[in-house]
């Protein structure tokens, strides 16, 4: 089992892709800290990571908060001794035009999605310099490399700003032997996406996607165990894509061929 002894702490690991995250570590043999600031649904999720034999616990917390952060950290040290691995994936959004944006709904995303990145960070940096050993995976998303599709500004900026962060934190953190990175997930089955999406929006979403379907919550949670794995040792500030294409061109697989196709063979438009 690749992560057998870790301690984890996975932030928003009640649902969605959190939990998607947590489950993998456990099955690795990782100590998970199933943080949420849903206490019911990060117990739900502990149940079935100890239905399957592993060993976690649920904490609540506020990401946004620092105090319940550093209590979140406390709470994992006095169970486990240290945090190994970290993985910032708490996030919410709202979609609202910046014209109709209210400022509470601007800091409210930013403070959960970029300013809690920041203060789970910070509270285990101390640990992971001391024994030099540490991995922080943030999840920002497609969003934060060209703008959200479902999301509004606050939460493409929340999430482009995620990126920067990592990059400089890995930079700071490399010579330590911390390895910090991100992934960017596409469009994912979880709880937040079917209470923002119509199938229809769905449907018009999956066609723009090269690989021809959403991701699962266990598609990102294959990358973030990849990147906080001695694997990637040599991997540091990235942002990588886990969205099956979706980045890569502007229209459908279909309208493109059907595009290209009408050219002829050798591609000559005359
Ligand atoms: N689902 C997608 O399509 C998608 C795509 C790209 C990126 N993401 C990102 O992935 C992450 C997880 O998204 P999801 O779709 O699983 O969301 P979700 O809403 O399904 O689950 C998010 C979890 O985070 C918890 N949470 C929210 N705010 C919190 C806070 N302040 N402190 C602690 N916990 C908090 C919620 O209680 C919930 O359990 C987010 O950062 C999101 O922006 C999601």
């Amino acid at each position: 089992m690749e992560f057998a002894g870790k301690v984890v702490i996975v932030t928003g690991a009640g649902m969605g892709i959190g939990k998607g995250i947590a489950l993998a570590f456990a099955r690795e043999g990782a100590k998970v800290t199933v943080a949420d600031m849903d206490l019911d649904s990060a117990r739900e999720t502990v149940k079935e990571i100890k239905a399957g034999g592993g060993e976690a616990i649920a904490v609540l917390v506020n990401v946004a908060n620092s105090a319940e952060v550093k209590a979140m950290v406390d709470e994992t040290v006095k169970c486990w001794v240290t945090v190994d691995i970290l993985v910032n994936n708490a996030g919410i959004g709202t979609s609202a035009m910046v014209e109709d944006m209210t400022e509470e709904d601007w800091r409210r995303v930013i403070d959960v999605n970029l300013t809690g990145v920041f203060l789970c960070s910070k509270a285990v940096l101390p640990l992971m310099k001391a024994r030099k050993y540490g991995k922080i995976v943030n999840i920002s998303s497609t969003g934060g490399k060209r703008i959200s599709y479902n999301g509004g500004a606050n939460y493409t900026a929340s999430k482009e700003g995620v990126i920067g962060f990592t990059r400089h934190l890995a930079y700071e953190t490399a010579p330590y032997g911390i390895n910090v990175n991100c992934i960017c997930p596409g469009a994912t089955i979880t709880p937040l996406i079917q209470r923002i999406a119509t199938p229809e929006t769905l449907e018009e979403r999956t066609r723009i996607i090269p690989k021809g379907r959403l991701c699962n919550p266990e598609d990102p949670a294959k990358a973030v165990l990849f990147l906080a794995s001695d694997k990637a040792e040599m991997i540091c500030g990235v942002a990588l894509e886990v969205d099956g294409g979706s980045l890569l061109g502007w229209m459908d697989n279909e309208s493109y061929e059907k595009k290209r196709k009408k050219k002829g063979a050798s591609g000559d438009d005359s």
